[in-house]
């Protein structure tokens, strides 16, 4: 693919030129879009980008280990791990209202990571940004935003001074991930499922718990291992697991159990906007649940959630 070779050199040379003897932050979180753009700007100015990546404890199982090993040791990026699971545990405790929970992990994502921007002398901040979110905002998405606030490092930029750069905002999803291939980031990473900046916490409908975050965490990587396991995985859009604030009725071995109820859901969408909901087969579906049901404790039943977007949006909260 020429025209995308042509793109990175070109981009590389821009970059290295605008960028060179600055200072530059990005919050890495290891979607894809993020990830191309900073590994863009790591090949122009190296270790004058700092990738932040925060773990706020919403994360899947095992990714605040993998994504940083990945971004460090197989792409050598300047990465910096900040663990902030407490503060955002203790900052959510008692919360159930989900814009509350969104706004209060937006502002909180934003806090630690302006430390950082600052203690680091940032004068530039990398953004992800592709086509497709120029036109939806130009077309003013503001109407649907509103339904949900969805969370980036938005207010941080003017707040800190900080000036914008966008490596990627005339390339497609697809031409993303071409160019992602391109410069070797693994295919973990390229085509990984969009995930919400408010991770899990907005997967367990009410209060969030340490308690209710293990049983979630596991579960969910039950069933994408199920996915993944059956070439399922890259067939949908979004697949992920939801915990209810609901306990049921059921039997372990000879006692009544009393447990959570697990919502699986899984979507087919092109961009996000509007989503059906993806008809696994009966087996696969039997499969994830069977093994939840056997492997995670505190999960007494598993539902599968057949609503399209709209009127129902993907994610629960
Ligand atoms: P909904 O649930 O609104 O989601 O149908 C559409 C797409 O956006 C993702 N999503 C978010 N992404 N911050 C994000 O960065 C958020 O607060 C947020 N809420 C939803 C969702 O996962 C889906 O891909």
């Amino acid at each position: 693919n020429w025209s995308l070779e042509d793109f990175i050199k070109q981009k590389i040379n821009e970059l290295r030129e605008h960028l060179s003897g600055k200072k530059v932050v990005a919050a890495l979180s290891g979607g894809v879009d993020s990830s191309v753009a900073c590994v863009l700007v790591h090949r122009a100015i190296g270790e004058n980008l700092l990738n932040v990546f925060v773990d706020h404890g919403l994360l899947r199982k095992n990714e605040e280990e993998e994504v940083p090993r990945i971004f460090r040791q197989v792409l050598g990026l300047n990465l910096l791990k900040i663990d902030a699971r407490k503060v955002f545990l203790e900052k959510l405790r008692g919360i159930v209202d989900p814009e509350k929970k969104r706004k209060i992990i937006g502002e909180q994502f934003i806090r630690v990571f302006e430390k950082e921007a600052k203690r680091y002398g940032a004068t530039h901040l990398i953004q992800g940004t592709i086509y497709s979110d120029v036109i939806e905002s130009a077309k003013s998405g503001k109407k649907t935003a509103a339904i949900k606030s969805h969370h980036n490092v938005g207010g941080l930029p003017q707040r800190m001074d900080l000036e914008i750069v966008e490596p990627l905002k005339n390339l497609f999803k697809d031409e993303v991930r071409i160019v992602g291939e391109m410069l070797g980031i693994p295919r973990s990473i390229i085509h990984r499922q969009p995930f919400p900046g408010p991770g899990l916490g907005v997967r367990i409908v009410g209060e969030i718990t340490e308690e209710k975050l293990e049983i979630l965490k596991e579960a969910d990587d039950v069933f994408i291992q199920v996915l993944k396991e059956t070439g399922w995985y890259e067939k949908t859009w979004q697949a992920f697991s939801v915990l209810l604030p609901v306990r049921s009725v059921g039997v372990r071995g000879d006692k009544r159990a009393y447990d959570y109820v697990l919502a699986l859901r899984s979507v087919d969408s092109v961009e996000g906007m509007t989503a059906d909901w993806s008809r696994l087969p009966h087996e696969i579906l039997d499969l994830a649940s069977r093994r939840i049901l056997n492997r995670v404790k505190g999960i007494g039943r598993v539902v599968y959630d057949i609503s399209s977007k709209p009127p129902a949006t993907i994610e629960w909260e």
